[in-house]
């Protein structure tokens, strides 16, 4: 079974930001543990490149439309590889392979009687590529997102017959699990409970987009087509683009992950669509909460956006991935206040952890030969740290099945916490100058390095660079399996420890980012 996993496809009206950079992140840790467990995964990424935003982005930029994709585009794909993400696909919705998908999608829906002439009017949001529901009769109404005024169209489009799936979606919104977290479930119920209206599925008068087979001079509508790109994306490079291919590729999604913004789409059209080409649905759609910044929404009319390269360069990927997951309960919003991001970095990361596997491999190093010290006592699963680490194990193997990073980030930083707190208690440094204390130093040290190298094994979805650094500190390198290396007692005594080097750097940030 293929662990199929979709961040959002990215509008290239503009660079990464924060907002972007989050997901994906979050998506990253998905995959990571996913392939930890043993899935075989498919992680997919991309970007959004047609409608009406692009067009004129484009043209405000004097470049054509294709020009503008091709740089953005590139810049998104450049951007993950630094943070070293770990997708195996990336999408552009201008390739040439996901226009014959899209035609042949349509094709299926039109078949199903889908697709019909109709007149759309409307107050639309250009930034959301969206009709909004504002009484026609609104006086200058504004996109709540964007803070932008909408745009009136009345145009002969043709339909999407959504009407015909109310029960089918109603049906599937119900579904244990489908809509995540639970309490967004409220809000697309609601939407639903309206009554659900066709939408309009193609545009005139857009030439940046792809043509809808059999009506000239009309293109799809940018979420018609951006959708399927979660199709396209799973072809192989070498794949004919077909719909029978994509569902031998990994179809369906067993996970799409995407801001709050964008649920009614993935929850309610999508499926729709899905149901009318006769394809099978996601299992699960996540959708998480938005970011500000010191309590303020981001953006650049603001000055306060936060940009993900900036963050790379001076603060680095662990220490960000950190903030972010551990700090920020997946699925609510946050905020993101800089003196609190140095804190944790610094408390948890530079001291709690890392400076555990510090001291303890250096004392270790000077006491036993550079080597990992006989076990002794400390092998027994009953050894207050082997019975702490089994819970950390416990409780971040389900976090992490919960897509609660917060939870798992906890649990691994409480087994450091008290690895620190049994260190401290036992004091082998003072231990060591006492004749005939030798076996219960070795052993204390032997607990608290296996604590280490446990703390490693759960930080690996999360954090995977501090995670590899520390593994090799403890001459434990990869490749790295759950719930097979959570085990106690796998560090082998007498195995060679490294010289010692910080694992992790301490933040100091001065100028605000
Ligand atoms: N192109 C569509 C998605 C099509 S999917 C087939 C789109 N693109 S977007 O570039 O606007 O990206 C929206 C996504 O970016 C949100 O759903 C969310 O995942 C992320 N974020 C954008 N701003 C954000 C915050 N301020 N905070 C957190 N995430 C946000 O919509």
């Amino acid at each position: 079974m293929v662990y199929t996993l979709t961040t959002p496809l990215y509008y290239v009206n503009d660079r990464a930001h924060l907002g972007s950079a989050y997901t994906t992140l979050a998506c990253d840790a998905i995959a990571r543990h996913r392939r930890l467990i043993g899935d075989s995964v498919l992680f997919i990424t991309g970007c959004d490149e047609h409608g009406q935003k692009i067009q004129r982005t484009a043209a405000a930029m004097g470049l054509t439309p294709k020009e503008h994709c091709d740089v953005v585009s590139e810049g998104y794909r450049d951007l993950w590889r630094r943070w070293r993400i770990s997708n195996d696909r990336f999408i552009r919705t201008t390739d040439p392979r996901h226009r014959r998908i899209v035609e042949q999608f349509f094709l299926r829906v039109q078949a199903s009687g889908d697709v019909v002439e109709g007149r759309q009017q409307g107050w639309y949001c250009v930034a959301c590529e969206e009709f909004k529901d504002d009484p026609h009769e609104s006086q200058d109404p504004e996109c709540p997102i964007h803070r932008r005024p909408l745009e009136w169209r009345d145009e002969l489009n043709l339909f999407f017959r959504l009407s015909r799936h109310q029960g089918a979606i109603e049906a599937l919104i119900q579904r244990e699990g489908f809509i995540q977290p639970a309490g967004r479930r409220r809000e697309v119920e609601n939407f639903v409970a309206r009554g659900l209206r066709d939408f309009s599925i193609s545009r005139i008068d857009l030439p940046w987009g792809i043509p809808v087979p059999g009506h000239a001079g009309h293109t799809f509508y940018v979420w018609f087509d951006a959708l399927l790109g979660y199709l396209t994306a799973l072809l192989e490079p070498d794949d004919e683009a077909t719909l029978e291919r994509v569902l031998e590729r990994g179809w369906p999604a067993s996970l799409h992950v995407i801001g709050k913004d964008i649920l009614r789409f993935h929850a309610v059209y999508w499926p729709a669509m899905l149901l009318s080409a006769g394809l099978p649905l996601p299992e699960r759609v996540f959708g998480h909460g938005f970011l500000t910044r010191e309590g303020q929404k981001m953006g650049k009319s603001l000055g306060n956006v936060l940009d993900p390269e900036v963050l790379l360069e001076r603060c680095g990927r662990d220490a960000v991935r950190w903030y972010l997951l551990r700090d920020i309960p997946f699925g609510e919003d946050g905020d993101f206040q800089q003196q609190r991001f140095s804190d944790l970095v610094n408390n948890d990361l530079a001291n709690t952890i890392g400076n555990l596997l510090n001291r303890t491999s250096s004392m270790a190093r000077r006491w036993f030969a550079d080597a990992v010290p006989p076990a002794g006592v400390a092998r027994s699963a009953d050894h207050p740290l082997a019975r702490a680490a089994a819970l950390a194990a416990t409780s971040a193997e389900a976090a992490m099945e919960r897509l609660d990073f917060r939870s798992a980030a906890e649990a691994t930083l409480q087994l450091a916490i008290d690895a620190n707190g049994f260190l401290n208690q036992q004091a082998p440094w003072a231990a060591i100058k006492r004749s005939g204390s030798a076996d219960q130093v070795a052993a204390d040290l032997y607990a608290v390095l296996e604590s280490a190298r446990i703390v490693a094994s759960l930080l690996a979805p999360l954090l995977p660079e501090l995670s590899e650094r520390m593994l090799a500190q403890l001459n434990r390198p990869g490749p790295l399996r759950w719930p097979q290396h959570l085990a106690w007692g796998l560090l082998e005594p007498g195995g060679p420890l490294p010289q010692s080097e910080p694992v992790m750097a301490r933040l100091e940030l001065g100028e605000p980012l």
